[in-house]
């Protein structure tokens, strides 16, 4: 839209009223600034109300052509000055009503409707004042590589957004040091997400209640996936992803392995962690591979070893019993192969889940642990009835000496 074409449309409906009396000029730009261009401009009340002219000369609006009034539009008819002390709020709407409509649907708007003391984020806030770029320009609070930073002046600041209980981290402030961050900061990445790939800009919602928001725990796969489209296919395959198109809210989508905004890459501190990830959801499978030789080595903090990833894979997991799963026994040597090259079919037979209290899984070990049991069972029982039938005779033994002691008169040379 142009604001040529704005006030064709102005004049044109005030043509008919022109001929009778020429309505009073708005104000230009220039009546007003003639105040507020001084820096030193305040209000009543010591705050400033000065205007960057040139700021906003080089600003979106200010270079399309935009007057003070098309904003303020209270003054539009105004002649009179100094004009009131409250003027009313602009209204972006006029404009912009689809932006405003979203924003409507926001988080942000929710949170300011319910309180007006609330500090959640209006238009001004992402965008400036009088200062205002378009997205694509790199000087904007909404450029691609800006975005982060005009975010976070807020959400990285525990003063303005409180951590949401739990301890006082600040979730989205680990996001410069992702390997999102990163990328996008440092390397300058523009296919590097900032928050509103994946939050979006006006309608953000509330990941944790509103099923509509594109972080939603069921949405996080596709909007991971927007970029990461070969992953999510992969997962969008597995065990898990079937199941989370069935409904099973316990499966894991990705952040719950990989985190939301502290995302790294694939160094050894990250395969250690998805160890505990896994865990965190298969416990019996975890204390098993702890009993493992592969499990020892690991908890000793040696990260080169087989972790649950290595052998089931990390996006491409199945049941054992599904043909496609690399632990499915005709693929099960090739995935010991990765890493002992020269393993042999007997070798990939070894159990990396060995649970001596499972009889079906492997009746050989159940067998030698229960003969384990037993003999060590025995043993104790053997010993233990030994010593208990011991007791009486060496209390016996004991007093029959104390006897003697004391017959021959001091107790003294008996020890
Ligand atoms: C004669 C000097 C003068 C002129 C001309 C002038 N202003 Fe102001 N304006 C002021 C002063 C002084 C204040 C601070 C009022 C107060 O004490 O709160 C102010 C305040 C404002 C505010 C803040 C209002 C609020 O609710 O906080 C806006 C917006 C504003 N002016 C816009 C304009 C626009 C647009 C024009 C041109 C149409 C204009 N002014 C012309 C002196 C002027
Ligand atoms: C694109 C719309 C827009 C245009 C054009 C615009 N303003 Fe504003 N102005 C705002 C908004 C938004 C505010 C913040 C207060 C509010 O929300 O009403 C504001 C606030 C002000 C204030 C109060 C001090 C402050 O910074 O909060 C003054 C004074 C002011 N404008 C003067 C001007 C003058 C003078 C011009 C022309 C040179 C102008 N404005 C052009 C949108 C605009
Ligand atoms: C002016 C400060 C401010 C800015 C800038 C801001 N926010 Fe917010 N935001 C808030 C406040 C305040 C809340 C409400 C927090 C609360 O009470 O839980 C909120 C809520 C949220 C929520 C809902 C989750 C929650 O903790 O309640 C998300 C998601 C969110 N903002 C994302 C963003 C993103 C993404 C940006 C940048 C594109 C952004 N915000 C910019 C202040 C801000
Ligand atoms: C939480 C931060 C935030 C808030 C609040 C916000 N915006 Fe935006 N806005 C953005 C971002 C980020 C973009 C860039 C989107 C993109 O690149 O796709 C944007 C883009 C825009 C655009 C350009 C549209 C385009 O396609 O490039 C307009 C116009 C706009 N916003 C107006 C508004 C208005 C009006 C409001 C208030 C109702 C508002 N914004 C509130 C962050 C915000
Ligand atoms: C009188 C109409 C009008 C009002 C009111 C208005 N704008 Fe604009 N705005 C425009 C026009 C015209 C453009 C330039 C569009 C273009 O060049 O494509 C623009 C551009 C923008 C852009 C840059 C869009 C882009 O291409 O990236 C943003 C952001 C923006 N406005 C935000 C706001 C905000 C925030 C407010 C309220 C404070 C507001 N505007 C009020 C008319 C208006
Ligand atoms: C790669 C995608 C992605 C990026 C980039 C991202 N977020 Fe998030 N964000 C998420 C996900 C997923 C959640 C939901 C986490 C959950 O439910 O545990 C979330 C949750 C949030 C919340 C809710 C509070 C919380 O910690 O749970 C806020 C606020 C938030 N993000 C702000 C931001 C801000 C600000 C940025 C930019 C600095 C950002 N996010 C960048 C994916 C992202
Ligand atoms: C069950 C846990 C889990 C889930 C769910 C998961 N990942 Fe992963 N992801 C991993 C593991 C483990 C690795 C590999 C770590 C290693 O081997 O160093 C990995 C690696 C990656 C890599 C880096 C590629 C590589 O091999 O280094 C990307 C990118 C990735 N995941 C994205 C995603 C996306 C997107 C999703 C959701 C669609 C997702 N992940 C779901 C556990 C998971
Ligand atoms: C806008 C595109 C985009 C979105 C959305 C996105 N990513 Fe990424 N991601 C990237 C890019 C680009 C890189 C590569 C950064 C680099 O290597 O410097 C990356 C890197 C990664 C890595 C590290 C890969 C490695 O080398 O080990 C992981 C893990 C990852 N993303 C997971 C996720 C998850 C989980 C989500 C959703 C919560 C997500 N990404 C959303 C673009 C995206
Ligand atoms: C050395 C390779 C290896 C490692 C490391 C490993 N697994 Fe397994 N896992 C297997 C094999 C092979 C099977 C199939 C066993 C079978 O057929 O009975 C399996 C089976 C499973 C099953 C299917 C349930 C079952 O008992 O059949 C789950 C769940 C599982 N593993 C989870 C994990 C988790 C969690 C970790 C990490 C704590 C892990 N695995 C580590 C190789 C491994
Ligand atoms: C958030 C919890 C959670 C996390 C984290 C998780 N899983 Fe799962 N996993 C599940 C659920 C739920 C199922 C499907 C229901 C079932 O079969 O028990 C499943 C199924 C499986 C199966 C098929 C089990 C079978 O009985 O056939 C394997 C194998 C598996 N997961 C391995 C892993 C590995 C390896 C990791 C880590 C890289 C992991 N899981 C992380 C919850 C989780
Ligand atoms: C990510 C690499 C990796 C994978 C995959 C892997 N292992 Fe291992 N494993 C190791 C390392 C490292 C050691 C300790 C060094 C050594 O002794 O060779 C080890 C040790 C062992 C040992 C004890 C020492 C020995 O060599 O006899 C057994 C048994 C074993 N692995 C079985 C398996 C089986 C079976 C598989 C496939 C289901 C497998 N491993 C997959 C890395 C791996």
């Amino acid at each position: 839209m142009r604001f040529g074409g704005v006030l064709a449309a102005l004049l044109l409906t005030a043509a008919p009223l022109q001929a009778a009396a020429p309505p009073p000029k708005p104000p230009a730009n220039d009546d007003c600034l003639a105040c507020h261009e001084d820096p030193s401009a305040k209000r009543a009340n010591g705050s400033s109300v000065a205007v960057d002219k040139a700021a906003f000369a080089s600003s979106v609006h200010g270079a399309a052509g935009a007057s003070c009034v098309d904003c303020h539009q209270d003054l539009a008819k105004t002649a009179d000055f100094p004009h009131p002390e409250k003027l009313a709020v602009v209204d972006c709407a006029s404009c912009h009503a689809s932006e405003v409509a979203d924003y409507e649907k926001s988080v942000h708007a929710a949170e300011r409707g319910k309180s007006k003391a609330s500090k959640a984020a209006w238009c001004t806030d992402c965008h400036g004042i009088h200062d205002i770029r378009p997205s694509k320009d790199p000087a904007s609070r909404t450029n691609h590589f800006n975005l982060p930073t005009t975010c976070l002046k807020c959400h990285g600041n525990l003063a303005v957004v409180p951590s949401a209980g739990g301890p006082p981290v600040n979730q989205p402030a680990l996001f410069h040091d992702s390997i999102h961050g990163r990328a996008l900061e440092r390397s300058g990445l523009k296919f590097a997400p900032n928050c509103s790939n994946c939050h979006g800009a006006h309608a953000i919602r509330n990941p944790k209640t509103d099923p509509e928001s594109a972080v939603f725990r069921t949405k996080i796969p596709a909007t991971c996936g927007t970029c990461h489209e070969k992953i999510l296919a992969e997962y969008s395959d597995s065990i898990h992803g079937t199941q989370l198109a069935k409904g099973n809210a316990k499966v894991p989508v990705c952040s719950d392995c990989h985190t939301a905004h502290a995302i790294t890459d694939s160094s050894d501190a990250r395969r250690l962690a998805i160890l505990h990830q896994c865990g965190g959801c298969h416990e019996t499978s975890l204390a098993t591979y702890r009993d493992t030789y592969h499990g020892q080595v690991n908890a000793m903090g040696f990260s080169r070893i087989a972790t649950c990833a290595d052998c089931h894979t990390a996006h491409q997991i199945h049941p054992a019993g599904d043909p496609r799963a690399s632990v499915a026994p005709a693929n099960r040597l090739r995935t010991c192969q990765k890493c002992h090259a020269g393993a042999t079919a007997n070798f990939s037979r070894y159990d990396p889940h060995a649970n001596t209290h499972d009889k079906g899984r492997s009746r050989l070990l159940w067998a030698t642990a229960l003969f384990m049991r037993i003999l060590l069972a025995g043993v104790f029982a053997f010993f233990g009835i030994h010593t208990v039938l011991w007791f009486p005779r060496s209390v016996k033994a004991r007093v029959d000496a104390n006897r003697k002691g004391r017959g021959a008169g001091d107790g003294r040379g008996e020890a």
